[in-house]
């Protein structure tokens, strides 16, 4: 790529905050805005660039927040539009960019839109929704399944209709194939720019258009016992209609219409349908979430390598790489790998080529926490209890202190804290050169002084097979980054200059060898 002319995205690190778990202000166990404020100065001492907040609007919080009842709004749980306003400036005079969650696919079934919507068959936003009338046997009229559990079709008895939600029956699905809907919608878009967000995460992309025939969609022949109900379907007709490519445009246009904002998108689909999400000719997203190391179910030099290489070798012309390690529909990385693969995951995360995610938290390496059953939040883990799909584990309150609520809150945490505080919170690990913490901090600040890091090639090269190993190289400097997976020590291939190693404690001399489970950057002669 033409250095000269990257833009901020391409060279940021972002940071996911889930607002309800960040930073509470007032006491009521459930973050917010002002407490967001008062960490900003951590988010700066960490070095990232940009913040994403799941959603923040006025919501019954049927999917917290993710039912969203007002798009341009905020929920007096998380504080006013003066408070937003408020971080906004403050993390632009910190020089954090700040992005916002756009949920496209549904509103909360209390949005204003949706209770005209269901008054009556002739409301003129009835078609802002999708409605259709019962099967032949009075059920629902196709087979779609929500993701969440169950039909995707909800009967109505004031209108005798059935309506559609992909997600919970409190999420409908909004019609986009309705001119009015998509241009309130975009209004939408309009009115966050004008109050200076650099850019959205636009949610669930994939579900936006829906077959417009209604057909069934077809049994999955790869289902097995164990995965989540709906997979059960091939979501032929649910997902990826071409039409998407359509609307994205659409908001692309709007975006840019503001100078270097960002789009974002959660899709999930294999990597060749992900890859069309970048559009022709910019009209795309500059960055469709790549999830394939969320994902991945091995964290071998073996399983990784042609995972990395089958990304990159994906990518369109052009097109700007990203990479996510944990977000808040994920188990954390730290129980997913155990600590040890975890801090190699932190350097791959920051290490590899395009725009890194971090989840909130992953940072000082917070695990699980076990949610007995009583304190059980989810809907989906309420819907589709005992698989394990319940997302509570990975949502718990930021641990800033070893105070008994973790620094999180003066009152009674919407979740749980956890166990092993003492050792693993912000104040605990910023004293600590070993900490996870460290390490984080360590590998963005050096991203910020490598342009190779930031903005270089990435090649992929043969090693020892116990490690993973690759080059970044820009403006003839050439950084080897090599990663021992094993529990035994792993020689250096080459001689260099060592910028980094996992074991953040260990000088910086010349070595010649890994220790096991260790990650290094070198800087090659
Ligand atoms: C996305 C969000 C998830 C939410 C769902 C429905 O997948 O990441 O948290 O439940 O969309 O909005």
């Amino acid at each position: 790529m033409d250095r000269g002319r990257a833009v901020w995205w391409q060279s940021a690190v972002i940071y996911q905050i889930y607002p309800r778990s960040f930073q509470d202000s007032n006491g009521d166990g459930v973050g917010d805005l002002a407490g967001i404020v008062r960490r900003l100065d951590y988010l700066a001492w960490l070095g990232i660039d940009a913040i994403w907040l799941s959603p923040i609007y006025p919501s019954p919080m049927a999917d917290f927040g993710y039912d969203v009842a007002d798009f341009t709004g905020i929920d007096p749980l998380f504080g006013s539009l003066a408070d937003f306003d408020a971080l906004v400036a403050g993390a632009h005079r910190r020089g954090i960019r700040v992005v916002l969650d756009y949920v496209p696919n549904h509103s909360s079934d209390r949005h204003p839109w949706f209770q005209e919507a269901r008054s009556s068959r002739r409301a003129g936003k009835r078609d802002w929704y999708i409605w259709r009338d019962p099967g032949p046997d009075g059920g629902p009229p196709n087979n779609w399944l929500s993701e969440f559990g169950g039909p995707a079709w909800t009967f109505d008895p004031g209108t005798g209709q059935y309506y559609l939600h992909s997600y919970l029956k409190e999420q409908p699905d909004l019609n986009w194939r309705n001119p009015a809907l998509k241009a309130a919608m975009e209004d939408v878009l309009h009115f966050w720019l004008d109050r200076g967000v650099d850019g959205f995460r636009l949610d669930a992309l994939h579900h936006v258009i829906k077959d417009e025939l209604f057909r069934d969609n077809p049994a999955n022949p790869n289902f097995r016992p164990g995965m989540a109900p709906h997979q059960v379907l091939e979501r032929l007709y649910t997902v990826d209609r071409p039409e998407v490519h359509k609307v994205i445009a659409d908001l692309r246009r709007i975006v840019d219409g503001y100078g270097e904002r960002v789009l974002i998108g959660e899709i999930h689909l294999p990597l060749a349908q992900l890859m069309r999400y970048y559009g022709v000719g910019g009209q795309g997203l500059q960055l469709p979430f790549n999830f394939s190391l969320l994902k991945a179910s091995s964290w071998t030099p073996a399983s990784l390598k042609p995972l990395i290489a089958a990304y990159e070798a994906a990518l369109p012309a052009g097109a700007w790489p990203n990479w996510v390690l944990g977000n808040h529909d994920s188990p954390r990385v730290a129980s997913r790998l155990g600590p040890s693969l975890a801090r190699l995951a932190a350097m791959l995360l920051l290490t590899l080529r395009g725009t890194p995610t971090i989840y909130y938290g992953d940072e000082i390496g917070m695990e699980n926490v076990a949610i007995p059953p009583d304190r059980v939040q989810d809907p989906f883990e309420k819907n589709v209890p005992g698989l394990g799909l319940g997302r509570d584990p990975g949502r718990t309150p930021m641990r800033w202190s070893a105070e008994p609520r973790a620094g999180f809150t003066t009152g009674s945490p919407w979740l749980p804290i956890g166990e092993n505080l003492a050792a693993c919170n912000v104040e605990a690990e910023a004293g600590d050169p070993g900490s996870m913490l460290s390490l984080y901090r360590r590998l963005i600040a050096l991203r910020k002084e490598q342009p190779a890091l930031r903005l270089g090639s990435y090649s992929g090269i043969d090693t020892d097979p116990r490690c993973l190993g690759f080059l970044r190289e820009a403006e003839g400097d050439r950084l080897l980054v090599l990663l021992n997976f094993s529990d035994s020590a792993c020689r250096i291939p080459q001689k260099g200059r060592l910028l980094l190693s996992t074991e953040t404690a260990r000088p910086l001399a010349e070595i010649d060898e890994l220790r096991p489970g260790e990650g290094i950057v070198l800087q090659l002669a």
